[in-house]
């Protein structure tokens, strides 16, 4: 029975694209390690610039706003992970993030996100999550400008 539930609850983990590659083992550390809460539309789930980041989150349903200096500069969905800057390097957080609408969200404390980050099909993940930002940013207008003195 314990073996059904927790097969279960690994393949809905492994439902969330950020976890899809992960092996059973690294799903079931997951599980334990994440608490699912519920958040309401309008909630600031980070601040810009706060310091102490404790908690990084992976959105299960619904979107949020990611905002620097009151810009909005992406919307976050389903399987996607954020706050884990200020966790991996300790500064202050980077941007603004707002529930766009009702979410369930997995968060991943301080104590667990080292073991979180530890299971290599994690880390790679998490890598392969700030990669695609920084591709992002390189498509902004300021990194186009950067790419253009470098050219000229
Ligand atoms: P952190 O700096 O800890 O807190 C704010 C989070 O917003 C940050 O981690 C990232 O997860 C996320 N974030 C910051 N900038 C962007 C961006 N340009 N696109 C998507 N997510 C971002």
């Amino acid at each position: 029975m314990i073996d059904r539930i927790r097969r279960e609850q690994a393949a809905r983990l492994r439902a969330v694209r950020l976890f899809a590659r992960l092996n059973d083992r690294e799903l079931q550390t997951i599980d334990r390690l994440a608490d699912e809460i519920e958040v309401a539309q309008g909630e600031v789930l980070i601040n810009q610039g706060a310091t102490g980041g404790k908690e990084s989150f992976v959105i299960l349903s619904g979107t949020a706003s990611v905002e620097v200096d009151g810009q909005a500069v992406a919307t976050l969905g389903p399987g996607e992970l954020f706050g884990e800057m200020a966790m991996l390097d300790s500064k202050p957080r980077s941007a603004t993030v707002v529930a766009l609408t009702p979410m369930t969200l997995l968060v991943i404390g301080p104590a667990q996100f080292q073991t979180f980050i530890s299971q290599p099909g994690m880390a790679l993940a998490v890598l392969k999550a700030v990669v695609g930002r920084l591709r992002e940013a390189e498509g902004s207008p300021r990194q186009r400008a950067v790419d253009e003195a470098g050219a000229a």
